[in-house]
């Protein structure tokens, strides 16, 4: 496109309507809010579609113009808002984001906040908690755990090495090194240790859980720049999350809590599932405006007297 010193944000705005097309899983990126973040990375203020607002934007002068129309054109070619501003807010906490692991969904939230809530109330009742979030990705489960509960020592592990050092970042980057402690290893095999088998208060994990046929026909700005680990649950898509379920009680505490979130239409099964084990005695679902179950929670036996 022609730019001149008077382009405006409307002028760029409409460049932005031209090739921006609505993720379902990416509500808050409007094509305002994409240009926002844009604008602001580019004036050297990185930010995440949830915090850019067009009302508060710095001055563009020749040079930031420059770097502005350069990130529309990467936008443009499908690359992911995040990676191009390297941020991402999820449960409120603005995070760091990249290549090496999956950008947090706001549907992750969902888990996030329900496990938030069970986290509340054992420390409240209990005091200091031993949380695990595996399959953590960027940290972001992790991390939103130990910000909003002071109490909880937070572990958490991907397969991914290369996740696990964008885990690293971000732990750094929000002051909670020292209360979480990230691992390289399959599912549960970093925690098999007497540290944490019988004593975890509350596990969660946001597995891949896509079947690989789905896998294949992604979006291209979600299967061309976001890893391919992060999605595939196998032929039906679940079998990271049975392997979960099945290992799970072992590390559960008596009235400790398992949970996890599950992809469209899986639910109502799982739920199911968990109901009839006699490892749990009580099981929660948690649904999207939508009425889908996206998060289920599951509470570990109690001892009986
Ligand atoms: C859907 S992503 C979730 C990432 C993050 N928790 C979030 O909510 O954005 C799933 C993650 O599981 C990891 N993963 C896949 N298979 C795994 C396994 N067998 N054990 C541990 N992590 C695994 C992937 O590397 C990826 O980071």
């Amino acid at each position: 496109m022609q730019v001149t010193a008077s382009t405006t944000f409307s002028d760029l705005l409409q460049e932005v309507e031209r090739f921006w097309t609505p993720l379902p899983d990416k509500p808050e990126e409007t094509a305002e809010r994409i240009l926002s973040a844009l604008w602001s990375t580019a004036c050297g203020a990185p930010v995440s579609a949830d915090r850019a607002l067009p009302a508060s934007l710095p001055e563009l002068d020749g040079e930031s113009l420059g770097r502005l129309l350069g990130l529309i054109e990467r936008k443009k070619a499908g690359v992911p808002l995040a990676h191009l501003t390297e941020r991402q807010t999820f449960l409120g906490i603005d995070l760091l984001a990249s290549r090496e692991a999956l950008i947090p969904r706001k549907e992750t939230e969902i888990l996030g906040r329900a496990a938030l809530v069970k986290i509340g109330c054992m420390a409240k009742k209990r005091g200091p908690l031993l949380v695990v979030d595996v399959c953590t990705g960027s940290g972001n489960l992790a991390s939103a755990y130990a910000y909003y509960e002071p109490q909880a020592r937070v572990c958490a592990s991907d397969l991914s090495p290369e996740a696990i050092e964008l885990a690293k970042r971000n732990v750094e980057f929000l002051g909670l090194a020292k209360r979480v402690e990230l691992r390289v290893g399959d599912l549960l095999e970093p925690f098999e240790s007497p540290e944490f088998v019988g004593r975890c208060d509350l596990l969660s994990c946001n597995p891949p859980y896509i079947s690989t046929a789905k896998v294949k026909q992604m979006h291209p700005e979600i299967s061309q720049h976001e890893p391919q680990a992060a999605f595939n649950g196998g032929a039906f898509g679940v079998s990271i999350l049975m392997k979960l379920v099945k290992n799970a009680p072992r590390f559960l505490r008596p009235g400790g809590w398992l949970g996890f979130e599950v992809g469209h239409g899986q639910g109502a099964g799982l739920a199911r599932q968990l109901e009839r084990n006699p490892a749990f005695a009580a099981v929660e679902t948690y649904s999207d405006p939508g009425g889908e179950i996206r998060a289920i929670l599951a509470k570990s036996r109690p001892v009986l007297p």
